[in-house]
């Protein structure tokens, strides 16, 4: 019998087998999202692109239409009750987020737009007020261009110098030269925790007492780790955590970033505006205590919402089923892709997650993905915003596969299909 394994239900099956508990029923699951039954050409869709943007589960657009349908008011601010229902269910989401993430704290979590914006925020407030001409900042050599531009902005501001450490030709971080790049001119470490264009899953948290040795404090870019495994900041310890709701089942223009407490209230605001005050005059103003010092204006109210959603929909999913899945997904994907004449998988690190890119001796990369949507596949070409990755590896680009919970073995075997049919089309 297949089943899903719901969370909460857990320990009254916890007499069932492991390998029982742990499988889940993805045919099942499937009708939950509402855009994977479509065809493409007469051709059932298959959506392999989940490293840009994930599908929504039925959940999230009931969320979102039952917020505007229902109790739209702007939060905080209302003494009439659709204002009361409205913060009361925005700020449920922020604590459905704390214990997504395991942060101490509510007030650790800000909403943002997404992970660009997280990280920008780190960048522009605590790097802005703590580096000066000579530090540094240590990124890695496989960070999407959100974990890249913003340092190089504030460091071009502040004279600082932006580090990167290598990695491997397997895309893996050398992590002997990690160690060497720490010092102390080193403000910030920024890493990201699982790599969109390689699927790479970077050791963070044994990086992150590296760092911490030093009295480092390390940002995480999180934004393909969240879909994929169960995050808990305070195990990792780091002092930001980025989450992008779109890559994590939930709307779009909207995420989060955890901050340590400590840390967040040492830091100056990042944007001015209402709702981040405490006080204003023409003389000074005075800021809000955490988290509103970091969300001036009216913010995405539904989008929190709909990701509040989308954390409900997690919990009532087991992370190790959804791991045994796409760990299978992952060896089928690779296996069945690696035995066609021509194409090189790139990204072949020993910790994965379910991110397969590859290249063609003959085919472009954006061919390939022609070819692959005229037979209903959607897939990724491009340097998918690591272009620092690209040069590492010396291809302009490369097709990427990207699978998440709701994908099948079936969906493989079309991806291996079409992969086929490049070779039928180019010859
Ligand atoms: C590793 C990584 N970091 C950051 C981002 C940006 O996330 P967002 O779209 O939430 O700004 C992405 C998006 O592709 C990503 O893959």
């Amino acid at each position: 019998m297949t089943i899903v394994v719901r969370q909460a239900s857990t320990t009254a099956t916890s007499a069932a087998p492991a390998a029982v508990r742990a499988k889940l029923d993805v045919e099942r699951v499937r009708t939950d999202f509402p855009l994977l039954v479509q065809e493409r050409g007469g051709k059932p869709l298959v959506y392999l692109d989940n490293a840009a943007t994930t599908q929504k589960p039925r959940a999230v657009v009931e969320a979102l239409k039952g917020y505007y349908e229902t109790y739209n008011a702007n939060i905080h601010r209302g003494v009439y009750q659709l204002s009361q229902r409205s913060t009361e269910a925005y700020e449920s989401a922020r604590v459905k987020l704390q214990r997504f993430v395991n942060a101490a704290q509510p007030q650790e979590i800000v909403f943002v737009r997404g992970a660009t914006e997280g990280i920008n925020l780190v960048a522009h407030s605590y790097g802005r007020s703590s580096l000066a001409a000579g530090d540094e900042v240590v990124i890695s050599a496989m960070e999407h261009h959100s974990n890249i531009v913003p340092w190089q902005i504030v460091c071009e501001a502040t004279r600082a110098r932006l580090r990167v450490v290598p990695m491997t030709d397997d895309g893996e971080l050398e992590l002997d030269e990690y160690e060497k790049l720490l010092g102390p001119k080193t403000k910030l470490v920024g890493l990201v925790h699982v790599s969109n264009s390689l699927g790479t899953v970077n050791p963070v948290r044994e990086m992150i007492a590296i760092a911490h040795g030093h009295n480092i404090p390390v940002l995480v870019d999180g934004a393909q780790a969240t879909p994929h495994m169960a995050v808990d900041v305070q195990d990792l310890d780091c002092d930001f955590y980025a989450v992008s709701g779109h890559k994590m089942f939930g709307p779009t223009g909207i995420g989060i970033l955890y901050g340590k407490a400590e840390l967040l209230n040492a830091m100056p605001p990042f944007q001015g505006g209402g709702e981040m005050i405490r006080s204003v005059c023409f003389d000074k103003t005075t800021y809000a205590p955490l988290p509103a010092k970091f969300e001036a204006g009216t913010p995405n109210i539904a989008g929190a919402i709909g990701l509040g959603a989308a954390v409900d929909y997690l919990n009532g999913l087991s992370w190790e089923a959804i791991q045994a899945h796409e760990r299978d997904l992952l060896r089928y994907a690779t296996e069945s892709l690696k035995s066609i004449p021509g194409l090189h998988l790139l990204g072949t690190a020993k910790e994965k997650a379910s991110v397969v890119s590859f290249v063609h001796d003959a085919v472009h990369a954006h061919d390939i993905g022609t070819v692959l949507d005229q037979e209903g596949v959607a897939i990724r070409a491009g340097h998918h915003c690591t272009q620092p990755v690209m040069e590492r590896l010396g291809v302009p680009a490369t097709a990427r596969a990207s699978f998440a919970f709701y994908n099948t073995r079936g969906e493989v075997d079309a991806l291996v299909r079409a992969v086929h049919r490049v070779h039928e089309v180019f010859g």
